[in-house]
């Protein structure tokens, strides 16, 4: 098991379009299981690679509610592309490990079809509805360096930012003194 670090504002990198993945191999595969083993601790239902430090176009995602008894059903994503999007809009109140106990409401298309690399680099299209919908475009939006807060009103988003990097600030001297 090995858990990475997720990166949080004001880190550049979150802000950085993901570079495509040219060849699906075991440093990849390894990549997604890191991602996996630190979707599952954090816990979240989503993360993309840029997250872990790794501006790569790969995603994981498992929405099984486990309190319900759901069996996981994890899904990874390389090189993922929304395809096509439903004019119908649903709005969800999202959240991100990179940007820590901050939730709001952002409206998003209702379904969407999404093609993508699987783990043995075969090209897949899948479709998307309910929760999956709103987490594969949370977590594409990743690979382009966009957050959800960029949905809300800029004061709304400079706020949460603010609250953000002054937590994270109030830390380093907790941290490095144990
Ligand atoms: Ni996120």
């Amino acid at each position: 098991m090995a858990i990475r670090k997720i990166i949080t504002p004001p880190n550049p990198l979150l802000r950085q379009p993901s570079l495509k993945v040219a060849e699906v191999d075991d440093t990849i595969r390894r990549l997604i299981r890191d991602m996996f083993d630190t979707m599952y601790d954090a816990p979240g239902i989503g993360l993309a690679a840029v997250q872990v430090g790794e501006p790569l176009s790969v995603i994981v995602m498992d929405t099984a509610d486990k309190e319900k008894g759901e069996e996981p059903r994890p899904l990874a994503l390389i090189n993922p592309e929304v395809v096509w999007a439903s004019e119908q809009k649903a709005t969800w109140q999202e959240g991100c490990l990179s940007v820590p106990d901050i939730y709001d409401e952002v409206e998003r298309p209702m379904e969407v079809r999404v093609r993508y690399l699987d783990e043995n680099g075969e090209e897949q299209e899948r479709h998307f509805s309910g929760l999956d919908a709103i987490c594969v475009q949370h977590e594409i939006d990743h690979t382009k360096g966009i957050l959800f807060i960029d949905y809300l009103s800029r004061l709304k988003r400079e706020r949460y930012l603010k609250k953000v990097i002054k937590r994270a600030h109030g830390r380093v001297p907790n941290l490095s003194q144990t």
